[in-house]
Formats: structure tokens, C-alpha cells, sequence
């Protein structure tokens, strides 16, 4: 088996974890912060520099891939970890939740989707046993099903139909996947916002005794409020030996609210999108450092951090940068928002092991503020 997941402690005060997940490429200690590589990059920034940030896993996405340069190519260059020089574990995401985001462009059928290129409009279809192939010849160390991205709202009929579907892809999945040894692959918990349609499918899902087990269609439109429900919810159904990963996660509220409730795995374009917009995360909240009240600024982003761009630089020079177009701006916020997600999570593991999440959580809302 590829992946092994070692329990190390659970919290005293909440369903919090501590774990230690075994890839083929590397260790990862779990809760942790997956920061999301699309199109084999971690935009902006050399694998070295994403290491350097603490990085211990990197996701990467079957649909991007597929496109361009095509997942053939991938394979021919020695598989994804040799293509992009990255020599640590990467999850890669199934296709199921981009294809399906494509809205006009898709057709979903039993058998898979069909579904026009965003890049030209050419035709494609990507069923599950397509989607492994694919991340057969990308080589990630964990892949995940090929399930459907419920949206939200969606009517109870057509979330039941979409979760039964998925339950019957995720089985498809499985029996398609040989090379377990070398690849893990992750089954999907869909199930809308309906909690006998969560269950149903958590019930095929771990049927099915996958080595790790995500939850989807979360984080898709919903209240914060019942998002934490469905969470509540769903994470008990999910065996306690096996990783849980709440996918498309990433804003520091959504961080601890996933964690508190037993969740292992979280990843999230949003921090290294909003860095190529000149929003900075930081201990006191969001700061947008365009803002013409930065412009003699001498400071650093976050006073309370040390990333290369917090030593390094000041607010009133990272906002020159992005005033004046230079790329060098969007590299050094992305840098310190990775690093101050990626300490995020150290300093959460270090609280459940001391059993002082909640207690850190408070601090951190206080300074932060409660908004996201
Ligand atoms: N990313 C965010 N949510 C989802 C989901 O429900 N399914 C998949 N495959 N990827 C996601
Ligand atoms: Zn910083």
C-alpha cells in the first residue's frame, strides 16, 4: 500500500487529530496545508522555494494537465515529480470538480463527461476510468475519484442522483486502479447539503475501504454555519485510522473550523491567488496592499512574522511592485501568504498536542478578526 496513515493523538477538547500520513515520496505530518500547484507549478514560485516555505505536500489537478501539456507528455517526461523537479508527495484532484465547473460546456452522462476545452473549445470526455488512467501516467502519490461537485443550492432528487452516481464512479475507480503500491487513490464523500444523502454515501464510500477519505462539495456557496454542520456531521461517519481531507479549504477560519471537527488535509488556490491581487493574510487580518495608506508604509506585511518577504521587505516597497506591475510583487506575496498558512498550521498542530486548540483559536480570532 502506498499510503499509511499513523493516528498519534486525539485532542482532549474537540475532534481535533495528530497524525503522521506515509507517501511513496515523503512523510507528511497531518492536520496539514496542501498549497495547489494546478498546471505543475505552485504559481510564481521554484518547487525549492515552496520547500523552503515548509511545504510537505503539493496538489496538483488531472483536468489542467490532461489539456496541456497532456498527461501522455507527463509520462514520457518520467511523471509529474520529474517534470516539475518536485521530489515530495502530491495529491492530485480527480477532474471531477473542474469539469463540472464548466457549466454550459458539460454533458454528464453515466459513463463520464463530456466536455469542450475553456482553452479552444475542443471536445473531450473524461470518464473514471479516464480520470485514473490520467493520474496513472501523472504518478501523484495520492489521487483522488472521480466523483461530482454537487452545487449548492441543489434540490434533494438531484443531489441524490449525483451522489449515487458518484458512489457507483467511485467503485469504478476502484476496481480500474492496479498500482496501488506506488499510488494511493481516495474516495469522495459527496451528498449536498442533505445529511441521510452524507451518510448514504459515506456508507459506500468506506464500503469500498479506500486508504484515505475526502469530503466534497463543501465550501461551494453555503453559510459558514452550515458548512460546520454538514462537517459535524460527516467526519464521525469516516473511519478514524484513515486521513480525512475537506477539499478546496484555505481561508483561516474555514482552517480551524475543519480541524476542530477531525479533519486532516485542506487545500485551497485562494492564498496564492489573492497574493497575485496584492491581498496579504496576516496575524491582523486581510490587508490589500495597493492601498494608498501603505505608500510610505516602512514596515513589514505582518509584524509578527519572519517569511523572506517579511525580513526582507516593506509594505510601501511590495506595494510599488504591485503599482507598477512588477512581477516581483505577486512572487513575494505569495511567498509570505504559503508561509503564514503553512505556520498556521504548525502552530495548530503544536495546540492540539498541548490540547490548547481552542484556546489558540480564540487568540487568533481576536487579532485577526471573525469576518474570514
Ligand atoms: N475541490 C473542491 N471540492 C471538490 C469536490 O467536491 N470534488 C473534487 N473532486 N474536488 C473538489
Ligand atoms: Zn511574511
Amino acid at each position: 500500500m502506498a499510503i499509511k496513515f499513523e493516528l498519534l493523538k486525539e485532542s482532549k477538547e474537540c475532534k481535533a487529530r495528530l497524525g503522521k500520513l506515509y507517501t511513496p515520496h515523503g512523510v507528511i505530518e497531518t492536520p496539514i496545508f496542501m498549497p495547489v500547484g494546478t498546471r505543475a507549478t505552485v504559481k510564481a514560485m521554484t518547487p525549492e522555494e515552496v520547500k523552503e516555505l515548509g511545504a510537505q505536500i503539493i496538489l496538483s489537478n488531472t483536468y489542467h494537465l490532461y489539456l496541456k501539456p497532456g498527461h501522455k507528455l507527463v509520462e514520457e517526461a518520467g511523471g509529474l515529480h520529474k517534470f516539475m523537479n518536485w521530489d515530495g508527495p502530491i495529491l492530485t484532484d480527480s477532474g471531477g470538480f473542474q469539469v463540472f465547473s464548466l457549466g454550459d460546456l458539460r454533458k454528464i452522462t453515466e459513463e463520464g463527461v463530456e466536455f469542450r476545452s475553456h482553452i479552444d473549445g475542443s471536445k473531450h470526455f473524461i470518464s473514471p476510468e479516464k480520470s485514473i488512467e490520467i493520474q496513472n501516467s501523472l504518478g501523484s502519490d495520492i489521487m483522488m475519484c472521480f466523483d461530482e461537485c454537487t452545487p449548492y443550492p441543489a434540490t434533494y432528487e438531484y443531489a441524490k442522483q449525483s451522489m449515487e452516481r458518484t458512489s457507483r464512479w467511485a467503485k469504478r475507480c476502484k476496481d480500474y486502479h492496479k498500482n496501488w503500491d506506488k499510488q494511493g487513490l481516495f474516495g469522495i464523500v459527496q451528498g449536498g447539503m442533505y445529511k441521510d444523502l452524507r451518510e448514504q454515501s459515506a456508507k459506500d464510500i468506506v464500503e469500498l475501504d479506500f486508504p484515505g477519505y475526502a469530503i466534497g462539495g463543501l465550501s461551494v456557496g453555503e453559510p459558514k454555519d452550515l458548512m460546520c454542520e454538514m462537517l459535524d456531521f460527516t467526519t464521525p461517519l469516516l473511519p478514524k485510522n484513515k486521513p480525512r481531507y475537506h477539499m478546496g479549504v484555505g481561508t483561516p477560519d474555514y482552517l480551524f473550523e475543519s480541524v476542530i471537527r477531525g479533519i486532516d488535509m485542506a487545500d485551497c488556490v485562494l492564498p496564492t491567488r489573492i497574493a497575485r491581487n496584492g491581498t496579504v493574510l496576516t496575524s491582523q487580518g486581510k490587508l490589500v496592499i495597493r492601498n494608498a495608506k501603505y505608500t510610505k508604509d516602512f514596515s513589514k506585511l505582518d509584524p509578527e512574522c519572519d517569511c523572506y518577504a517579511c525580513t526582507n521587505y516593506s509594505r510601501a516597497y511590495i506595494r510599488h511592485l504591485f503599482n507598477v506591475d512588477e512581477i516581483l510583487g505577486a512572487r513575494l506575496a505569495t511567498i509570505h501568504n504559503l508561509y503564514f498558512l503553512i505556520k498556521l498550521m504548525e502552530n495548530i498542530r503544536q495546540a492540539i498536542k498541548e490540547d490548547r486548540l481552542l484556546e489558540y483559536k480564540d487568540e487568533f480570532y481576536k487579532k485577526y478578526g471573525y469576518n474570514d
